[in-house]
């Protein structure tokens, strides 16, 4: 089918190019220029993994092609919206871009489009466009609207596409619903090629649920608040466990193992951010208000997740006292792995507290540093994590990368000034961490201290004096080592 796609964020050209890898003609559009110029030029504008060997794998079949929006609404027969919906002062979606791509549709289409809205919109947002297109119809355009919510995760966007949960698709007539179907039927039907794995996971019917358009609209919004409540949660029960001297590790195990909670997004940490959960977050609520529901659940969801940062910063400063002339080495900005998405970073949020309270920042990221730096332009950027934490006071883990994962601790313990380790994302064992004279403060345990540790206000027990001390250790005067790449 000939499609467009309009938009080429981390949503629209990851569709666009997946639909052309099962075998559509697609047009990919954006108004940036610049944007447009460096598709063109075969340079991605993010990263997400698979996706660059798929653009050029498309592009040089001639499947997938980049121009102007103008161009590919005259030429798409289904049209996918995907350009941005960021969050206006008061929470709610700004859908400017939605609407001047409709009306774009309205004035220059002709002949009969599906128009797919695929970026997260308010409920009731396909019922506008349908009556927007229709106001401003000029040429006497037939037309469909589909409400298709994505559910990708950046960072595993490409095989999310190839392997999706589920198919959702809101729509009000036979022939939209009939044309989605054509649309995806070599992902339904797996009869086409995953790109990422050499050997799929066992292929499973793939749900599609085919609804009217305000419920495919509520089922983005209501999964993604609940997503986010589920990590809310898992962080107050983090708080719990610190308070209780507990272990959240062993609570979220045996909370998920139960069948109708799940293990998935019981991981605690410094709180979720990114492009969707935020602003998701916030933008359902205000739907809430206006629809006269109360979402005040969702708004405690929200301040849970805000107070993340401030307890984190506050576990640093219970170490380290006083920041100001504190060296800290930050491990991963993005606002998760495998992504270079610094958008509501929680790690950006954390950083700024850091700075504002007089610390030298040295970080690291394996993919977010260029866009982080157009954000914290007044850090120290290092081109591995051990370089990161040469000299520094603290460690301090903000982004679970895996490379983060095996650590060479004896490395680390002659590169640091100070063997304190502060894991936002849980992902070293306290024992090792010990073993190497690291003092070790994770979230939802008791911090493994070293031996002239100050105990929790909270209480907690210092750990077993056989570590060394963040702030006493002999054997951490910062060695120089080679960048690791
Ligand atoms: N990023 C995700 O993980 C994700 C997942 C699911 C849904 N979504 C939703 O998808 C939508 C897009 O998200 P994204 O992350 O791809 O955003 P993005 O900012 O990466 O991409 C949006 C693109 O739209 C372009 N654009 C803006 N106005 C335009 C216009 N009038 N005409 C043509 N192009 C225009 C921008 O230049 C940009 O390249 C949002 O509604 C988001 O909530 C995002």
């Amino acid at each position: 089918m000939q499609i467009s796609v309009i938009g080429a964020g981390y949503v629209g050209l990851t569709t666009a190019a997946c639909l052309a890898e099962i075998g559509h003609q697609v047009l990919c559009a954006d108004s940036d220029l610049d944007k447009l110029k460096e598709l063109n030029a075969g340079r991605l504008p993010f990263f997400e993994p698979h996706l660059d060997a798929l653009v050029k794998r498309n592009t040089a079949s001639g499947r997938l092609q980049f121009t102007s929006p103008a161009e590919a609404i005259e030429q798409g027969i289904a049209i996918f919206i995907c350009v941005g919906t960021p969050p206006l002062e008061n929470g709610e979606a700004d859908l400017s871009a939605i609407e001047s791509v409709a009306r774009t549709i309205a004035s220059s289409a002709r002949g009969y489009r599906l128009v797919i809205e695929k970026s997260t919109v308010p409920v009731q947002t396909a019922k506008r466009l349908w009556k927007h297109l229709s106001i401003y119809n000029v040429t006497g355009l037939e037309f469909d609207v589909v409400s298709n919510p994505e559910f990708l995760r950046e960072g595993s966007a490409v095989g999310d596409f190839f392997h999706p949960d589920r198919i959702v698709i809101g729509a009000e007539s036979p022939r939209a619903v009939a044309l989605m179907k054509e649309i995806y039927r070599p992902v339904l039907t797996s009869q086409t090629t995953c790109p990422v794995h050499s050997q799929c996971p066992s292929s499973h019917e793939i749900p599609l649920i085919v609804t009217d358009t305000n419920s495919a609209e509520l089922v983005k919004h209501a999964s993604n608040s609940f997503l986010a409540m589920k990590i809310s949660f898992i962080n107050l029960v983090a708080d719990a466990c610190e308070a209780a001297g507990a272990d959240i590790a062993k609570v979220a195990e045996g909370m998920g193992s139960d069948k109708r909670i799940g293990q998935s997004f019981l991981n605690p940490g410094i709180g979720f951010g990114g492009f969707c959960f935020p602003k998701d977050l916030q933008a359902f609520v205000r739907i809430g208000e206006k629809l006269g529901c109360d979402f005040s659940l969702l708004k405690e969801v929200e301040k849970i997740n805000l107070r993340r940062a401030d307890q984190f910063v506050a576990k640093v400063k219970k170490e380290l006292w006083v920041l100001r002339g504190k060296t800290l080495a930050i491990w991963g900005l993005a606002f998760k792995p495998d992504t270079d998405d610094v958008r509501f970073a929680p790690a950006l949020n954390i950083v700024r507290r850091l700075l504002a309270e007089g610390a030298s920042i040295r970080a690291y990221d394996p993919q977010a540093m260029e866009k982080a730096k157009e954000e914290l332009p007044g850090i120290t950027y290092c081109l591995s994590h051990y370089e990161a934490a040469q000299g520094a006071d603290a460690v301090l883990v903000l982004t679970e990368w895996n490379e983060f994962r095996n650590l060479d601790w004896d490395t680390l313990s002659r590169t640091v000034a100070h063997p304190l380790l502060i894991d936002g994302r849980n992902l070293y064992h306290a024992d090792e961490a010990a073993a190497h004279g690291f003092a070790y403060i994770c979230i939802g345990k008791e911090p493994h201290a070293g031996t002239d540790h100050v105990p929790a206000a909270n209480g907690c027990e210092p750990a077993p004096a056989d570590t060394v001390s963040p702030v006493t250790s002999a054997s951490s005067q910062p060695v120089s080592v080679p960048a690791v790449s």
